[in-house]
């Protein structure tokens, strides 16, 4: 067992503590956030991630996890230091790194002894070097550090799953005594045989980008694809399924929908082309996905205007989904914020709600009117818009749908619905790549 501090209480960061304390260590989730950590000191989850609240609660009632706005006592009581703080985007695409130096910061003001300092937040190749460096100033070299980059691969949604039962970790170090540190921290993965890819730091750091900026450009591609099959009257689910049987190319992310959100795909894509742009090199590829992936946001806004010949001014259109994808309350990126923004700007009145992401969008619209259910968003509406695949319009009951609707008027950005029900019903409707011509 070991002492561990997790520096930075978000969806990665109190996943990735309440997992690290199931495997059997003394976990402290620290986080200058105080209501947050009040928050988690009555029980309350801040944030929508299934299963997480049972994880979280099983290691607090061991004793094996407990939360602190306390950073620097955090850091002196631990063995090893996960860093799980936020890299937004910060100029030209770059990442903004204040976070995590002001985290190596407060490592160097508190290292009383050999720790390991792990970064987990996905940090800019070099950056495993630059940290090293501040605590090396700051502490003025008075005690021994080492320093790894492990970076997390935890989807939102799945985290918990994806943090128990990862498809892999990497571990990037530069000696034998943090290896074998982080071999002790992961033991149960080493025992499941969970691949773990022992590297250097670099390469750990470019590994964690060079995935990403692959799944986005899948991403675009097929959404690219399903554009042409609006042209062309073919239905990209059956492209995407053949494409997918080639298991040189494989089904995931094959899925076409109004692009790609959330708070690792852009910031990350755009941080990576920052980067190359630094060593001389154009990401082409990526950034075309970067562009195609703002054109698709802007493309199902123009679906929606088009569904009403142009004219939506003091039209009610209900939003279905607000969260960029299904299982989570994150609104970062969302694609419905292109909706939003061209809805507003175009004289629309909005009724909107998803199951879990209401108040975060609130918090960014505050004049957006939420609801409760998606039959009240919904009542006299003169058309819907669907932004996030969550289960419960997957199985939307069309005839209830219709029903309340002022008019049958339905853009379908995630392709859940079945067009044979949509069209028998007499809706007007359009989705990503799928409509028959
Ligand atoms: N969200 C994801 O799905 C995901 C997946 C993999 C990797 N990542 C990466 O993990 C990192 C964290 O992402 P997130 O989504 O958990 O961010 P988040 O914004 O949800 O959480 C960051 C937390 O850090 C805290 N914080 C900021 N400065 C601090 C400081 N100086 N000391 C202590 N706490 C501080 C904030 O209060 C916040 O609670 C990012 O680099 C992100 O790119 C995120």
């Amino acid at each position: 067992m070991q002492n561990i501090a997790v520096i930075g209480t978000g969806y990665v960061g109190l996943v990735s503590g309440a997992g690290i304390s199931d495997y059997g260590h003394n976990v402290v989730c620290a986080d200058i956030d105080k209501t947050k950590i009040e928050q988690l000191n009555k029980g309350e989850i801040p944030i929508y991630e299934p299963g997480l609240h049972e994880l979280v609660n099983r290691n607090v009632n061991f004793n094996r996890l407990s939360f602190t706005a306390n950073v620097d006592e955090a850091i002196r009581n631990a063995d090893v230091i996960f860093i799980a703080v936020g890299t937004p985007e910060g100029e030209n695409g770059a990442s903004d790194l204040t976070a995590v130096y002001e985290v190596a910061r407060a490592i160097g003001e508190n290292l009383n002894g050999y720790k390991v300092v792990c970064t987990k937040s996905t940090v800019p190749i070099g950056t495993g070097e630059k940290i090293t460096n501040i605590i090396k100033d700051v502490s003025k070299n008075i005690n021994e550090f080492d320093y790894v980059s492990n970076p997390e691969f935890l989807r939102e949604g799945s985290a918990v799953k994806d943090f128990l039962w990862p498809d892999r970790v990497i571990i990037g170090a530069s000696g034998s005594r943090a290896f074998k540190t982080m071999k002790n921290v992961y033991r149960p993965l080493y025992i499941n045989e969970t691949p773990i890819i022992e590297t250097t730091v670099e390469t750990a750091e470019l590994i964690k980008y060079a995935s990403n900026a692959f799944l986005s450009v899948k991403i675009s591609y097929i959404n690219e694809i399903a554009n042409m099959c609006d042209e062309i009257g073919a239905d990209v689910h059956v492209v995407s399924k053949a494409m997918g049987i080639d298991g040189r190319i494989s089904p995931k992310f094959l899925h076409p929908g109004p692009g790609y959100g959330g708070s690792c795909f852009p910031k990350d894509t755009k941080a990576l082309i920052s980067m190359a742009k630094e060593m001389g090199i154009d990401l082409n590829v990526v950034s075309g996905a970067v562009v195609a992936n703002q054109l698709q946001k802007e493309r199902m806004a123009q679906k929606l205007l088009n569904l009403f010949d142009g004219d939506i001014k003091n039209k009610t259109i209900a939003i279905l989904g607000l969260a960029f994808k299904a299982q989570t309350d994150d609104i970062r990126e969302s694609p419905a914020i292109e909706i939003i923004n061209t809805l507003n700007k175009n004289g629309a009145l909005i009724r909107a709600f998803d199951p879990a992401a209401n108040e975060n969008m609130k918090k960014r619209f505050n004049d957006l009117k939420t609801f409760d259910s998606w039959e009240e968003a919904v009542k006299d509406a003169d058309g819907v818009v669907i932004m996030t695949e969550w289960n419960e319009f997957r199985g939307l009951d069309l005839l209830k749908l219709k029903g309340l609707l002022k008019s049958p008027v339905l853009l379908d950005c995630r392709n859940i619905l079945r067009m044979d029900d949509l069209e028998t019903m007499g809706f007007k409707y359009d989705n990503v790549g799928r409509k028959k011509r």
